[in-house]
């Protein structure tokens, strides 16, 4: 069968998760060493569960919960993993699988095939957890275990702790191993980042699949449709990032259209803007590429203003990324470039400076400029040591404050957007209906919105854009038009 892809899914080696848990042990050595406390003890982590459809049997597909994916790599439910604190050793606990899973689900593999399989130094059965770690102290006291115990500043949801029949027995740490495992996630190795690199060239290459394949008159669905096919068919990947994102005309002023009350079913209108957020996920790694297009292939004057307003706040923000740069500054860079376009283009009026305090800004780029991509769209990490959120318009929603740091991946995704339920209050408000041309911003009602959204890896002097589509409204257009992508020299 000949590919629709220059792409072939990477085998992933298990050194990737080896060196996931050095990393780990490294830095919980480092923590330990500081507070003289000993090396004694487990690293005890719970694998994610199954779930089922309500009350039904219908069993939504498995993936793997993500602190397990990054440390073990396993894909299957019902896991648990120890990691030896004082010298690494990992053991691995399967669920026991009752017989008639063989009929219904496939073969029963052993301990023996999952420490072959996913390279860890032994495997055992879940329902020995408690006898297997208090063998390995035998006459040396009771092991610690370090169980993932934090918030995910993202969603406000807590980590679960692992448990188990015996728990009791142990002594517990909740609080050191959370902050510590989420640092080393915010920081990638060369094979994660470039795992991230194959999700983003998959993805990218879908991105312009879809591109060269939309018409007026087509559904919003079936350009969600024609990336998950291209991404799945060629790229491997049975899983998204996330929920595809794709909104068109007004809707695209609706940050995540798409859900089950938006479900990407409006049809395509001449003169619209399709605003696609998607990104395909492999072996447990993302991506998240948003490309902003009119869909009958030829951007309007207002289209354009708006685009490069975009545009030029997305590069902007790309040329000045780098090691010690604090994200808060490049958000409000990426605001101050979008309001001095909209001020070019007569929809605002007076100081751009005064539009930034007034923080104007929130009101068209309505979230953060963009987060730590990796097993999780939204990676976490944000917030460690203490960070607070800046509660203004826009800011609040950042998704980190952090400084950069070399082996970060961040989504680089400013947007501007008409949204009724933003724009109307802040037109009416004394402080900030000063800055509206009226008249003219009447004629974006209904325009929706426009992001770009690109994933960076923070090198030692700069970064590197991973995401591979075009950008420029001529490179747009011609892709639309079938010209290649890349370009032809
Ligand atoms: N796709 C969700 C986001 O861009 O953060
Ligand atoms: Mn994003
Ligand atoms: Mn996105």
């Amino acid at each position: 069968m000949a590919s629709g892809s220059s792409l072939l899914p990477p085998q992933v080696p298990m050194e990737l998760h080896i060196r996931n848990r050095k990393k780990l042990l490294e830095s919980l050595h480092q923590h330990l060493s500081h507070s003289s406390r000993p090396l004694h003890g487990f690293v005890l982590l719970q694998g994610g569960e199954e779930h089922m459809r309500h009350d039904t049997d219908h069993v939504d597909l498995f993936r793997q919960e993500s602190y397990f994916a990054y440390l073990f790599g396993v894909k299957e439910p019902g896991f648990y993993a120890a990691i030896d604190v004082a010298n690494g050793e990992t053991i691995l606990f399967a669920p026991r699988l009752p017989d008639d899973y063989a009929v219904w689900l496939g073969e029963i593999n052993q301990p023996s095939y999952f420490k072959e399989h996913y390279k860890v130094d032994k495997a055992c059965f879940t329902n020995e957890i408690a006898s297997v770690l208090e063998q390995r102290y035998q006459g040396s006291g009771t092991p610690l275990l370090f169980l993932l115990y934090g918030l995910n500043t993202d969603s406000n949801n807590f980590a679960k702790p692992a448990e188990f029949q015996g728990i009791d027995k142990f002594d517990k740490d909740l609080t050191t191993l959370h902050p510590l495992l989420t640092e080393c996630r915010v920081i990638k190795t060369e094979m994660e980042i470039a795992l991230i690199q194959y999700a983003n060239d998959i993805s990218s290459e879908a991105h312009i699949e879809v591109m060269r394949n939309v018409k007026v008159g087509m559904k919003e669905y079936q350009l969600e449709s024609m990336f998950l096919h291209h991404t799945y068919m060629y790229g491997g990947c049975r899983h998204c990032s996330y929920t595809c994102i794709c909104p068109t005309g007004e809707n695209s002023a609706i940050l995540h259209y798409g859900n089950a009350a938006t479900p990407n079913d409006k049809t395509l209108e001449d003169g619209d803007i399709a605003l696609l957020d998607m990104g395909a996920e492999y072996h447990f790694y993302g991506s998240d590429i948003t490309c902003s297009f009119p869909v009958n292939g030829k951007f309007t004057s207002d289209q354009s203003l708006i685009y490069n307003a975009v545009l030029d706040a997305h590069n902007a923000v790309i040329s000045e990324m780098k090691p010690g740069v604090s994200w808060v500054d490049m958000h409000i860079l990426a605001e101050k470039v979008i309001l001095e376009s909209l001020k070019k283009g007569n929809i605002l009026v007076g100081d751009v400076n005064d539009m930034l305090s007034a923080r104007l800004g929130g009101i068209f780029m309505s979230h953060g400029l963009g987060h730590f991509l990796g097993i999780d769209t939204h990676d976490p990490g944000g917030y460690l040591k203490d960070l607070k959120r800046i509660n203004e318009p826009g800011l609040k929603y950042l998704r980190t404050v952090r400084e950069l740091q070399e082996g970060m991946v961040m989504t680089v995704e400013p947007g501007c957007y008409f949204n009724d339920s933003l724009l109307l209050p802040a037109m009416n408000s004394p402080q900030l209906s000063k800055f509206f041309n009226q008249k003219v911003i009447n004629r974006f009602h209904g325009f929706g919105g426009v992001r770009i959204e690109s994933a960076l890896v923070v090198t030692a002097t700069g970064c590197y854009n991973m995401t591979k589509c075009p950008r420029e409204i001529h490179e747009v257009e011609a892709v639309m038009a079938g010209a290649p992508w890349p370009p032809k020299i």
